[in-house]
């Protein structure tokens, strides 16, 4: 049986342990302090000897397509360049690190800024097929702004043809995989989503079309960048409201279906995630964020993103509803990673809800059953220690668990524009009494 302090393989590359950062957008930008900002985010969990760092969503195209202020994009050779300083930095600590190529299509700030879209008036949406009625609602209803633009067949071999470049770009700057955001609402889930993808084209039609854009990404990605390590997250669309709102969206068994399928794809590892059809909190489990919501000093940039003083108030209510239905959940992912495993011999990576030391033994098979994973990973626990590592790996005790409540404080500045950080002064202080303790140095 593995443990945390096992190394294991993804794609022929190496990782020393089996503990993971998950992707948390950075939102760096592309500006002069981009890569400081990324080693400043990064580096800590490298130090604390984190085996694997997922660098958050950054974008293959050169316009449109960010999900949130301030995504960095990854289509300029000379700017993906300068990340060889980060790439340097991980290795230096013995981690590995992947970056994650990402388009918003639907999900982009386009559609759901307000600000930015008075200010690029002229962007469209890149689309995998007209929009559901779902969102045309939200539109008439002047939450979202929708001016889809539906892909051309050719146009969908050029987008993938986009991240098979960024691939290779990241690839010479150091980078030790690619990791696809595969779900979230980002425009690869919109391809696998039956909710999104009505195409007549090759793309679409059946669960194997649905599943082409990911071929043709791999094989973009495999010309261009040759065998770097690749992952996926995949999406299980379990969370999304029952029929007859949302009628049609992918199973449990449509994800396994489709992660067994990647691994013949050639995908050297996968992310099972449950994930709903659009982007709420089914993928940050947890509390009503109380204190962000009133943060007064944010309301600034609340307004901005979601256009007005109602509207913000509007999001925080649908918010609270949210947090009931998508309360906290240990390990959420546990049943849907246990199941792809037996599916594939590819290594299978957990993240969601993970929180102590004893769980991620059992996950990852302490004898008592079945392993539900190969890899653990967590996200915001992140955001309150940076270097959370040291804490967790090797001599760790049984009960060792991490500060973060979950309480997504974080989340909601995070998405509009803030810096990701963690935002509850009582965790913050456990960090700096555990800190003074020296319990973060190796
Ligand atoms: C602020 C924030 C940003 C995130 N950014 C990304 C991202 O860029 N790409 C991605 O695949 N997931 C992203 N996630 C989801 C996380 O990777 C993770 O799956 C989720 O937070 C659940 O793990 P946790 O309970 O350990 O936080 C983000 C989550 C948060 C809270
Ligand atoms: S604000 Fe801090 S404690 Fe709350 S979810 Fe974010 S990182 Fe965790």
């Amino acid at each position: 049986m593995a443990t945390l302090e096992d190394p294991i393989e993804i794609g022929g590359v190496t990782i020393p342990n089996r503990l993971y950062r998950a992707p948390l957008l950075e939102c760096a930008g592309n500006g002069p302090d981009a890569v400081d900002t990324l080693i400043d985010d990064l580096e800590p969990a490298a130090e604390s000897g984190v085996g694997l760092i997922c660098q958050g969503a950054t974008i293959v195209s050169g316009d449109g397509g960010c999900a949130a202020p301030g995504m960095t994009r990854v289509h300029d050779p000379e700017f993906v360049e300068r990340l060889s300083r980060l790439t340097d930095r991980i290795h230096d600590h013995g981690s590995r690190i992947v970056v994650q190529l990402e388009h918003g299509g639907l999900r982009s700030m386009e559609t759901w800024h307000a600000e930015y879209r008075r200010e690029h008036p002229d962007l469209e949406q890149l689309a995998v097929s007209e929009p559901p009625w779902q969102l045309r609602a939200l539109d008439r209803l002047g939450f979202l702004s929708s001016d889809p633009h539906v892909l051309s067949t050719d146009e969908v071999y050029e987008l993938a043809a986009d991240f098979g470049r960024s691939a290779a770009y990241a690839a010479d700057a150091g980078y030790d995989g690619i990791h696809l955001a595969g779900a979230n609402m980002g425009i690869v889930q919109q391809f696998l989503s039956p909710f999104y993808n009505h195409r007549d084209d090759e793309f679409g039609g059946s669960p194997e079309a649905r599943l082409e854009f990911l071929a043709v990404v791999h094989d973009e990605i495999r010309k261009r960048a040759g065998d770097v390590p690749l992952l996926t997250k995949v999406p299980a669309e379990t969370p999304a409201p029952p029929s007859p709102v949302v009628r049609r969206k992918l199973s449990l068994e449509d994800g396994i279906e489709i992660a067994r399928r990647l691994e013949k794809i050639g995908y050297d590892a996968v992310v099972p995630v449950q994930t709903s059809v659009v982007w709420d909190m089914s993928i940050v489990r947890g509390a009503y964020p109380e204190r962000a919501w009133g943060n007064e000093g944010l309301y600034d940039e609340y307004d901005a993103a979601f256009g007005g003083t109602t509207r913000r108030k509007l999001v925080a209510a649908a918010n609270r509803v949210q947090s009931l239905q998508y309360d906290f959940d240990p390990a959420w992912n546990e049943d849907f990673c246990r199941r792809v495993r037996e599916q594939v011999s590819i290594p299978v990576l957990a993240e969601g809800g993970i929180r102590e030391r004893s769980r991620m033994d059992r996950l990852l098979g302490d004898g008592s059953e079945e392993p539900a994973c190969d890899m653990v990973g967590m996200a915001r626990p992140f955001y309150a220690e940076p270097r959370l590592g040291a804490r967790l790996l090797k001599d760790a005790p049984d009960n060792a668990r991490v500060l973060c409540e979950s309480c997504n404080n974080c989340t909601v500045p995070q998405v509009t524009g803030a810096p990701g950080m963690c935002r509850t002064p009582t965790v913050l202080q456990r960090r700096g009494d555990l800190e003074r303790e020296g319990v973060y140095e190796r």
